[in-house]
């Protein structure tokens, strides 16, 4: 199988076409090894014309980690992973309509991202994906020295409460209950450069849906850095926009790269299934110190000037 399988580079930063394959079939370890690698080179992977059941994609997505069990939407019947993301043509939002990658809230954070396609629009409803590594690899080496140092905040985002008010009601029927999409839970650190767990790569791991400030500063402080950097991620050099047709199954690497989902189809029904994968480690980073030790401490209930011991090196002072 390997032999007939081609792996075409979309992009010169992100980005490949896999062809030569069928993914409801007997694939080789070494095919299966090889698509893994390609996701971990190219960030995302696209392959067309896929008859895929939603345990054809539970089984594909058991390629590349843990897969999740997703906290507030219905499984598809008959899967475990499976949920469906519908836009119908009545709905304004969308789901994933901003930058952002997968659950970067949790100890754990999203790890892999793969969508199959059952009804596309007849134009628009792109994925934009960008690669965070190869935006990291672009910066000057004083930007990366620092950036090494330092740790950032993690939780639901005063941009992501706003949106999901909202979406709670369109949202409905897909959610196993209402209650289900309450925006809580501890914030958590993570390492702003992250090493990636398969290739050693350094990646940026922050993005504006759940990044709320650096480690040790407010976010006042944090926005203007953070949004330069969101702005060199999303460089259109480094992102890949590939159209969506029907029966495509596209992953990409939740761990180094941020996606977008465009909507720009009103009127017009777009119904995915999607699987995704989950850490199963922290997030390994090279500040000093050991991140991947220090137990998830949310700030919340916290009054500012509260002191609280977070970090081996020294305590946080709110501000
Ligand atoms: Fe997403």
């Amino acid at each position: 199988m390997i032999q007939a399988m081609k792996i075409r580079k979309i992009t010169g930063h992100i980005g490949a076409e896999i062809t030569g394959v069928d993914l409801a079939g007997d694939l080789d370890a070494a095919t299966i090894k090889a698509i893994g690698d390609a996701l971990d080179e190219h960030v995302a992977i696209y392959f067309r014309d896929q008859h895929l059941t939603p345990a054809d994609i539970e089984r594909y997505v058991g390629w590349f980690g843990e897969r999740l069990i997703h906290p507030y939407m219905q499984a598809v019947k008959g899967a475990t992973y499976v949920h469906q993301i519908r836009k119908l043509p009545d709905e304004t939002l969308n789901f994933g309509g901003t930058w952002h990658a997968d659950f970067t809230n949790l100890t754990t954070p999203g790890a892999t991202n793969s969508l199959y396609s059952l009804e596309v629009p007849d134009f628009g409803g792109e994925t934009v994906i960008c690669n965070s590594t190869a935006a990291y690899e672009a910066l000057s080496l004083g930007m990366k020295r620092m950036l090494e140092n330092m740790n950032a905040w993690h939780g639901y985002s005063p941009e992501y409460k706003a949106l999901y008010a909202i979406r709670k009601t369109e949202l409905k029927d897909q959610l196993q209950s209402a209650e289900d999409l309450d925006v809580d839970g501890e914030d958590v650190l993570h390492p702003v450069i992250r090493s990636h767990p398969n290739t050693g790569r350094k990646s940026l791991f922050i993005n504006p849906l759940f990044t709320l400030r650096f480690e040790d500063m407010s976010r006042a402080e944090s926005l203007p850095l953070l949004n330069q950097l969101y702005d060199h991620i999303t460089r259109p050099e480094f992102c890949v926009r590939f159209g969506w047709e029907k029966n495509m199954l596209a992953s990409w690497d939740n761990r180094q790269s941020m996606h977008y989902a465009v909507n720009d189809y009103p009127g017009q029904r777009r119904v995915m299934n999607r699987c995704l994968t989950i850490d199963t480690a922290r997030p390994v980073g090279t500040a000093i110190g050991e991140i991947g030790s220090i137990p998830a401490v949310g700030l919340r209930g916290l009054e500012p000037g509260d002191i609280v011991d977070i970090h081996p090196r020294m305590g946080s002072k709110l501000s």
